[in-house]
């Protein structure tokens, strides 16, 4: 089916977006009115792609951080698969200069059209679940504002989105914690939190981070995305937690030199 248009998504297309993503199960447990689709669309770029009925096809989204470019979503309607909507979207995401980089599901369109866009294939991304840990006490943690943390984000994720952090902690039932070399975004949506973006100065100091979080919020369940080079690899699964879902960490030469994934829990929709 042919494509007939791609452009930049207006409120009025959001029902037909969210329809899409509401497919593919992207929205669960976000909050109504503020999903991260807003954000793609306030502080990045969301793109719809439109058959020739008028009917919204497939879309994609992309955050900033500095330079950095994050493609977050691309998705087509099964109906409208493998036709060149995909392509077509891409071509407009990261179409720019600057780094960029992406997390690839399992679908080898995904890979192969990133990796014709100049991204490779680097670790996995381990969705990981579990429950309440026991680990051994790390430092102390403390409740602090977006402000706080920016700058190590910047430092560890690639560049700078105080805008985005900042709309993120503004989401009802987010928290932010720091440690003295580290920090962690968590959210607690019913009785799941999820935890990231968070980082550190090094490796240690990023896990130190996440755990000290998980412990102090105590979540009868949580999940974490973690680059399979990451030190928290061993220590969640050691701990008993499952692989719920896994993705590719996929980035060009120019972003493996500004992000650090040994030292960086990205937010499974955020980057
Ligand atoms: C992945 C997805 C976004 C791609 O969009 P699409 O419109 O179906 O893809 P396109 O038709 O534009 O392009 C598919 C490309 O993959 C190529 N391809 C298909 N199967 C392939 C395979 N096994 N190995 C390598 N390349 C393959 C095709 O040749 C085509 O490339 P070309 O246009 O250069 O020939 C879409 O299929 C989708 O929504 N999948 C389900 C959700 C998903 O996993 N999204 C990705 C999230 S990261």
């Amino acid at each position: 089916m042919p494509v007939m248009s791609v452009r930049p998504a207006a409120e009025g297309d959001m029902p037909a977006v969210r329809q899409v993503a509401r497919h593919f199960g992207l929205l669960d447990g976000w909050p109504d009115g503020g999903d991260f689709l807003d954000a793609e669309r306030r502080h990045g770029t969301l793109l719809v792609a439109s058959a020739a009925s008028g009917q919204a096809a497939g879309f994609g989204g992309t955050l900033r951080r500095g330079d950095v470019t994050h493609l977050g979503d691309l998705f087509v309607l099964p109906g409208h698969q493998s036709s060149g909507v995909g392509r077509a979207l891409l071509a407009r995401l990261l179409g720019g200069a600057g780094p960029r980089v992406t997390f690839a599901s399992s679908d080898p369109r995904a890979v192969a059209l990133y990796a014709r866009s100049g991204l490779r294939p680097w670790c996995p991304l381990l969705y990981l679940t579990g429950g309440p840990l026991e680990v051994p006490p790390g430092p102390p943690v403390r409740t602090v504002g977006p402000d706080e943390v920016a700058s190590l984000d910047a430092a560890v994720s690639g560049g700078a989105r105080t805008e985005t952090l900042t709309w993120y902690a503004a989401i009802p039932g987010v928290t932010v914690h720091a440690t003295d070399a580290g920090y962690a975004f968590a959210r607690l949506s019913g009785d799941r939190l999820t935890v990231g973006p968070a980082g550190g100065i090094t490796p240690q100091d990023c896990a130190q981070a996440v755990l000290a979080t998980l412990t102090a919020a105590a979540p009868p369940a949580a999940q974490v995305a973690v680059p399979g080079t990451h030190p928290l690899v061993p220590v969640l699964l050691g701990a008993g937690w499952r692989i719920a879902d896994m993705d590719t960490f996929m980035a060009d030469e120019a972003a493996l030199a500004v992000l650090r994934p040994d030292r960086y829990i990205p937010h499974p929709d955020l980057g």
